[in-house]
């Protein structure tokens, strides 16, 4: 099947599986780049593994310290007909790299919320690797159903107490609006906390450490966002950064949890990128594609990749994670730079639909997105046909 972009909204429906390949390749290659990560983890479990900072923590973990890796995530296979999704095309590219690389790697598509998931990756982690030194929670996820109760969440990006009005960009046109998001109402900023606040990362570690797969020394983190005031309203302080104070809450039990066992759990607050999951969130888009223009012309721009890269070099393997007064792993460092943050509000206030292609790099953002599907990556041939029905090799 020859496969071209469907954009719909905030998302692109189609992928392409020779493009989602030559990204894989992309980015171990900027991971193999900067050499070996000595002291790295060597047995990991990614919980989202398949896009984004998950995926990005699977290459930096496997091919920077020849980790084997067990990853979870919720995907749809393709068929003859229809594209699979782009996190089940990087799955299908990354095991086959790591196939060739001599790294063993297992793969999950399910619901990492069920008990099921848990109880099937447990029994791997015994079968194949033992125990795991480093376990990864990249969940982004819209809604979760609770193994317990049954009661399914949804999570909503809102703020909360009043509403909020900014500047938006439409990412398909270039149209620089504004937006009025209402509040949260009623329960929602609980059910956005049930969805991606910490008690599923707990019951993922709770239940490790029960069946003693967690090794000593063992590391777990999980990821969070807290960007410039100008979105605050929609993150840190709305639904979302609600769930991310739980998470925060959750980092504390674990490390004492984990304590016992020389082991340590971080959250890392990582910078903000085109992602599936930020390209849903408003406001943030236009701030991203500024951004971009801005640390790309400052010399200090990162991907996923850049951003695993260095945490797991740099900060975890080297001892050295510079945590904050709240005890965070900050790799939005560079993003929070004053002089980046003040090159991007200047340019904030005056942004327009007609200034948005010198002041940001709207271009440059709908590249971004494009590419999380696989598509405008260089060494593709789009002209081509090509096998939309492969198949991840570690799930039959
Ligand atoms: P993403 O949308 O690229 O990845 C989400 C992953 O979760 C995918 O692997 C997906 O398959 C998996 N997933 C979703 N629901 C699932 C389920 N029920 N069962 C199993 N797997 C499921 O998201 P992204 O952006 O990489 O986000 C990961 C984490 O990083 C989130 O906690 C997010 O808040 C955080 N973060 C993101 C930033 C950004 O700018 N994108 C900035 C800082 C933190």
């Amino acid at each position: 099947m020859i496969v071209a972009p469907k954009i719909r909204g905030f998302i692109c429906t189609t992928a392409h599986p020779d493009g989602c390949a030559k990204h894989i390749a992309d980015q171990i290659a900027v991971v193999k780049g900067r050499g070996p990560i000595e002291n790295g983890p060597k047995k990991v479990l990614v919980i989202g593994a398949s896009t984004g900072y998950g995926l990005a923590s699977r290459i930096a973990t496997a091919f920077g310290s020849g980790a084997a890796t067990i990853g979870v995530f919720f995907e749809k296979p393709g068929d003859k007909r229809r594209t699979a999704t782009a996190g089940w095309y990087n799955s299908v590219a990354f095991e086959k790299e790591a196939q060739a690389a001599g790294l063993y790697a297992k793969s999950f598509n399910g619901d990492a919320f069920s008990d099921e998931m848990k109880t099937q990756v447990c029994q791997a982690i015994k079968d194949d690797l033992g125990q795991v030194d480093c376990v990864v929670y990249s969940l982004a996820s819209p809604r979760r159903t609770h193994p317990k109760t049954g009661e399914t969440f949804r999570s909503v990006l809102k703020p909360i107490g009043e509403s909020y009005t900014n500047k938006n960009l439409d990412t398909t046109t270039g149209v620089v609006n504004e937006i009025t998001i209402e509040p949260a109402e009623g329960d929602e900023p609980a059910q956005t906390i049930a969805v991606m606040g910490g008690e599923d990362w707990q019951m993922w570690i709770d239940t490790l450490l029960e069946q003693n797969l967690i090794a000593p020394g063992a590391t777990t983190l999980a990821y969070s966002y807290i960007g410039p005031e100008i979105t605050w309203p929609i993150y840190t302080k709305g639904t979302i950064g609600g769930a991310k104070e739980d998470l925060e809450r959750v980092q504390r039990l674990l490390d004492e949890k984990l304590a016992p066992l020389d082991g340590k759990a971080w959250v890392s607050v990582n910078k903000a990128l085109v992602t599936q999951a930020s390209s849903a969130i408003p406001v943030v888009p236009l701030y991203i594609s500024l951004l971009y223009k801005v640390m790309k012309d400052a010399g200090n721009h990162e991907d996923c990749i850049e951003q695993m890269d260095r945490l797991f070099r740099d900060r975890l393997a080297n001892r050295n994670p510079q945590p904050d007064e709240n005890g965070r792993i900050r790799v939005d460092d560079w993003e929070m730079l004053p002089e980046i943050q003040q090159t991007v509000m200047d340019a904030w206030k005056k942004v327009t639909t007609e200034n948005l292609p010198e002041l940001g790099d709207l271009a440059d953002y709908q590249a971004s997105f494009l590419r999380l599907f696989g598509f405008g990556i260089d060494g593709v041939d789009y002209d081509a046909d090509t096998d939309t029905a492969v198949k991840v090799p570690s799930i039959s």
